[in-house]
């Protein structure tokens, strides 16, 4: 059997890895075939290093139209640009299909990469398989939840990571068949905790690297289209920064870095508590979130992430896909309001133990054994 899985964006990487290797460990012919949108070094081959994964079969190198000047926010935010990426990416993805003839496709998560994956394989009539089907945000101005009903409706292998997932998709009646596997990214954070991960430096915790006391600091990130599309929607989230109660570690994504220094919003930056840094390797990453007093993000993934570190997350958006975060008491939402958040901050408190939503951990061993049972 062969398999093309199509990833992309940084944390399709992180999805690919629980999934690829129960494939690969069930015997299946697996190509990786990279879209090319995160072309970065720091936002994709060390994801590939870090954790273990080999290099991508093949790079199909569509990048926004500003892509490989970084720094710059580009047009990548805007839906002209982002639908023209999208057709690159089908138009491409579709002549790997014709080559290779695979039995089916994987995609992963939300991303345009997704979109474009699923929409090459119902063009080329190979089924595809959505890991992560069924989240939904109810906010049609994400690109997100665009991506995430497309390739729902074009996939016959539907893998919801939680309960609530595997009910929007029964209520929407789609043709693919739904299985409720649990959350790949909970495979990750197993395995990188216990050590699988490459990207720590050995003995120096990312914390104390960066002068921080263990509980001491918030990990603040913030990426989103809709958060950072004009300088009113992303200036009270720097406001949030600026104004915090404890040190702030900023980890800027290649699209935050450009819109702030097109929206002149760097002097919102400069406070002795904020900390900006380059993205961090996916185990800093996780090892901050673990030893921070909350995490701060409009992050769909850093929301699970700190989660399962047993962190408490202020979210910078009105509404989330993993509710369960929220009504254990473990996320708060609070958008773009400023004072909200800061309340947030300060009272930033566990929440229930012990629930698990988004299954044991094995997710990608179950992926792996369905997808290998249907041709
Ligand atoms: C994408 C996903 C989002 C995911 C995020 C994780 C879509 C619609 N959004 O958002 O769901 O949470 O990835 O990071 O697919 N850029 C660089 N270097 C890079 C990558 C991007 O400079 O390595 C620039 C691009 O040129 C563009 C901007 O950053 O100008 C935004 O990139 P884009 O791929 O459009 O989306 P993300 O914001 O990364």
């Amino acid at each position: 059997m062969k398999i093309i899985s199509v990833v992309g964006a940084r944390p399709q990487f992180v999805k690919l890895r629980p999934v690829s290797r129960a494939l690969r460990a069930l015997g299946v012919d697996e190509f990786v075939l990279h879209t090319g949108q995160h072309y970065d070094a720091e936002m994709s081959a060390r994801f590939f290093d870090e954790l273990r994964l080999p290099p991508p079969d093949e790079n199909l190198g569509v990048h926004g139209p500003h892509g490989g000047q970084s720094g710059k926010s580009g047009q990548g935010g805007q839906g002209v640009d982002r639908a023209a990426q999208a057709v690159a990416m089908i138009d491409g993805i579709g002549r790997v299909i014709a080559r290779e003839r695979p039995d089916r496709l994987v995609v992963f998560g939300d991303t345009t990469s997704t979109l474009g994956g699923a929409l090459a394989g119902l063009r080329a009539g190979v089924p595809v398989a959505h890991v992560e089907a069924g989240m939904r945000s109810f906010n049609p101005e994400m690109p997100e939840e665009l991506n995430r009903i497309v390739a729902d409706r074009a996939s016959d292998l539907l893998f919801a990571a939680s309960a609530q997932a595997a009910r929007h998709l029964e209520a929407e009646r789609l043709p693919g068949a739904i299985h409720l596997v649990g959350d790949v990214m909970l495979d990750v954070v197993r395995e990188v905790l216990a050590g699988v991960g490459s990207g720590a430096s050995p003995g120096v915790s990312p914390a104390e690297r960066l002068g921080l006391a263990p509980g001491g600091f918030c990990l603040f990130t913030v990426h989103r289209a809709e958060n950072t599309a004009s300088p009113e929607r992303l200036r009270p989230l720097l406001e949030v920064l600026r104004r915090a109660p404890l040190p702030m570690v900023f980890p800027v994504h290649p699209r935050t870095r450009g819109v702030i220094a097109d929206f002149g919003l760097e002097p919102l930056l400069d406070a002795p508590h904020v900390r900006v840094v380059a993205p961090l390797s996916y185990t800093d990453t996780l090892r901050l979130a673990a030893a921070a007093r909350a995490v701060v993000t409009d992050s769909g993934g850093l929301q699970k992430e700190a989660f399962y570190v047993g962190v408490p997350c202020v979210t910078l958006r009105l509404e989330t896909e993993w509710t369960e975060t929220v009504d254990l008491g473990w996320n708060r939402l609070v958008g773009r309001d400023v004072e909200a958040a800061l309340g947030a901050i300060e009272a930033a408190a566990p929440g229930i133990a012990g629930a698990r939503p988004y299954g044991d951990g094995h997710a990608g061993e179950a992926i792996a054994r369905l997808v290998a049972g249907t041709r």
